[in-house]
This record gives C-alpha cells, structure tokens and sequence, in this order.
C-alpha cells in the first residue's frame, strides 16, 4: 500500500528506510533522545510510528505516539498523555502517586493536579517504566517553550528509562529542542538529529 496517503505504522509497509529504522533503535537503546527533521511529507511520522511498533516487538517496551496538533496547553498535553496511557492499558508501568489516582480504568488526574500541571506532567514521566514517547508536530508546543523544556530536562536528568523522540518543524520549540537555552538541564545533549 505504498500510495496509502495515511503514515505507515509498520515496517514492512516502510520503503527503503531500513537504515533510518535501525539507527532510531539503536540511539533509543543507548538512551540518546532523538529528534526527526525534513521537508513536509518526507515520512517522519511514518518513521516515528515505525520505530515505536519494532521497538515494542522486539524489547517489548512500551510505546505512545502524540501527534501535538492543536495542543493548546500543557493541560491538553497532560490529558491526552493520560488518555494514551490507559489506551494502550500500560498504567501498571507507572507508579505515581500525588497528583494521580489508581483506578480500574487506569489513571486518573486528580482534582487541583491541573493547577499543577508542570509539576504533574514531571511525576507522571518520572515515575515510567521502560518507555518510548514520541511527540509529533513540538513546534505546535512553542507557546509553552520554557515549561516544556524544564519538564523535558528535568525527565532527562531523572529518569533514564524514559526515551522520547520528537518530530516537527524547524521552527520555535524544534530549534530550541537542537540547542537547549543555557539554563537547560538539556544543554550540551541535545537529542540526536536524525535528518530525512
Ligand atoms: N518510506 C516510505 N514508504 C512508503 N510510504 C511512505 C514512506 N515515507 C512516507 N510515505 C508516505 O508519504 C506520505 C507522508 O508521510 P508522513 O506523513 O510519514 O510524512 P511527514 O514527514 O510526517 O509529513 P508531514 O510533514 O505532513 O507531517 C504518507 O502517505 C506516507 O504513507
Ligand atoms: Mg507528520
């Protein structure tokens, strides 16, 4: 189905980016952050949605694909990630605990946690086990550039065994992402550029 206008989500379906695929592993396993760049229609989310399918095959670890599209706050963005989380039914692999309730449906945000949504975000991806996060179209993200780099560089320098991928526009957050402002606990490790 190579002229399917949707992006491809496995890799049998992916033509000749089999190099590319590889090389996302193998940065994810050596815990290097990754970020996917190239001109519109190139196939990023195509690769994005690849690598979380083979890397839940063959490490079973756990993946989630949010594309930011019309994210409008980080209370959207704390929302959907919960939303993804019980979808995929992978609640169990995270231990949270203050601004989060258990239930048997998944988690739950608590009532007031969304008036702390920064520090929510950082309990909810600093409690994970074993995960690949991938957020497509960050440059959607921009209006809450700081916030989202101080939960970003706060996750890097807590939680080891959260790896996420980012895709989108070389515009605001993206270009932020590649040289992290000084102040950054992700300075001088930007994710790897993977350029298409
Ligand atoms: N390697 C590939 N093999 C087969 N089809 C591909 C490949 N790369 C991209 N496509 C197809 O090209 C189109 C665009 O792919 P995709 O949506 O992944 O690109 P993108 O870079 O994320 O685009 P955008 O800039 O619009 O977000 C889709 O129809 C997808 O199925
Ligand atoms: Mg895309």
């Amino acid at each position: 189905m190579i002229f399917d206008l949707h992006p491809k989500e496995t890799i049998e379906e992916l033509v000749g980016r089999e190099k590319e695929v590889e090389h996302c592993i193998s940065q994810i396993l050596s815990k290097n952050w990754i970020i996917i760049g190239g001109q519109r229609e190139i196939g990023k989310t195509s690769l994005m949605k690849v690598v979380i399918n083979e890397i839940k095959k063959r490490e079973q670890i756990a993946g989630i694909y949010i594309n930011l599209r019309g994210v409008r706050s980080l209370n959207s963005l704390l929302t959907i990630l919960v939303s993804e989380i019980n979808k995929e039914k992978i609640s169990w692999r995270f231990k949270v605990n203050i601004n989060f309730l258990i239930t048997s449906a998944g988690i739950e945000i608590r009532g007031g946690s969304k008036r702390r949504v920064v520090n929510s975000l950082i309990e909810l991806l600093n409690s994970s086990d074993e995960i690949v996060i991938a957020f497509d179209e960050v440059q959607e993200l921009s209006f809450a550039s700081k916030q989202f780099l101080d939960i970003l560089g706060n996750v890097y320098a807590t939680n080891p065994k959260v790896h996420m991928i980012f895709s989108g526009s070389y515009v605001g957050l993206v270009k932020a992402l590649l040289s992290p402002p000084s102040d950054s606990p992700l300075h001088g490790r930007p994710p790897t550029e993977i350029r298409l």
